[in-house]
């Protein structure tokens, strides 16, 4: 088989590998298609504190179950699955909680050990989730970026009376943008970007109003619209945008975070303290997938909008070029396999 392997920072190759085998309780999954994050190519640059090389990429993946591990009903075989990379102990503090996307042993497909970016890969068969009919193959690694919307969601318990602030209009802001508005009914959604293409992309997926902040201050924007936002989501993930959220943000509001910078951001107890405003971060996901597979059979949200580009997988250092590069035209990649 093909895998697109990160040797070590900066060297990508497709390398010729054994099948592998489905370990106790795995799965083995012959991948159709697998969508690219900015994850990959932070693995590629040796930008991801996380990742250990050589490295198969890859954790936004789809295809059929044509092998299973002991102690594996033989009946998955010829499933369709998408693959949660969250691989958990089970039995640990977060783990028993509810919460195995911040295992104290996490390991992420992809991440910590061999990915999607391959003809076959293997996952923890509680790992594969069905894709029902009405999901055509070419949209089904959707599932997983839609999960990190599901998960922050989950924290700030969207209603219809909030004014959402979304910072960021790439990939992640605009999952967020379909959430809070497609299942959450979120009566104004408001998404600040510097890319005109972009904020675009952000009224297709049902936001309300765009601001973009290249030049134009935001407080100064929502101070003549007279709006105060009661839910912000940062999908931009500069430190600077904490202090800046905490300003524009209405009494009692919830601020969510997606960001892994290791530079500090600055606030004030005085500024949320007197506001009494809810910080919560959200990493990956916890279990969320059944989740999202059922807001897409719904149609409570629409994943095709973000998808801008299918690829062959052998084209896959282009695609990842192309995706890091152009992001006036570019949001979601998708690799065939
Ligand atoms: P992206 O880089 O494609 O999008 C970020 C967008 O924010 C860009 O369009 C950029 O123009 C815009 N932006 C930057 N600074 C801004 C500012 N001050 N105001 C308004 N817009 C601004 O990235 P993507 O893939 O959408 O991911 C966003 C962030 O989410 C990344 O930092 C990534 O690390 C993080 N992430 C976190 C996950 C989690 O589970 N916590 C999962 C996936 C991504
Ligand atoms: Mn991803
Ligand atoms: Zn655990």
């Amino acid at each position: 088989m093909n895998s697109v392997v990160i040797e070590q920072p900066g060297k990508l190759v497709i390398q010729k590998r054994e099948l592998p085998l489905p370990a106790v309780g795995e799965v083995r999954v012959r991948v159709k298609y697998a969508g690219i994050c900015g994850s990959d190519v932070h693995i590629y640059h040796g930008h991801n504190p996380f990742a250990k090389y050589p490295r198969v990429i890859g954790h936004e993946f789809f295809g059929e179950i044509d092998a299973v591990g002991a102690g594996v009903d033989a009946g998955r075989i010829g499933e369709r699955v998408a693959v949660d990379p969250v691989v958990s102990c089970g039995h640990c503090y977060p783990c028993s909680v509810g919460r195995p996307n911040v295992c104290t042993e996490l390991s992420v497909i992809g991440v910590h050990r061999d990915g999607g970016f391959s003809d076959y890969a293997c996952a923890p068969a509680k790992n594969a989730y069905v894709i029902p009919e009405a999901i055509p193959d070419p949209l089904a690694s959707m599932v997983e970026p839609f999960t990190i919307a599901a998960n922050i969601t989950a924290f700030l318990q969207p209603t219809p009376r909030d004014v959402a602030l979304v910072y960021g209009a790439g990939p992640m802001g605009l999952t967020a943008v379909q959430v809070l508005k497609g299942v959450y009914g979120v009566s104004q959604v408001i998404v600040a970007d510097r890319i005109a293409e972009r904020l675009e992309m952000a009224l297709e997926s049902g936001a309300d109003r765009v601001i973009d902040n290249t030049s134009l201050s935001l407080q100064d924007e929502l101070e003549k619209l007279g709006i105060r936002p009661t839910l912000i989501v940062d999908a931009a993930c500069h430190p600077a945008i904490l202090q800046e959220a905490v300003k524009l943000a209405s009494p009692a509001a919830r601020i969510g975070l997606l960001g892994f910078s290791g530079d500090a951001s600055s606030v004030t107890q005085q500024s949320i303290t007197s506001k009494e405003i809810s910080i919560f971060t959200s990493r990956l996901n916890s279990h969320r997938f059944p989740q999202v597979i059922e807001w897409m059979v719904q149609g409570k949200i629409d994943v095709s909008k973000l998808i801008t580009h299918y690829m062959d997988a052998a084209d896959v250092e282009a695609a990842l070029t192309l995706f890091e590069k152009d992001q006036r035209h570019c949001c979601k990649v998708i690799l065939k396999f």
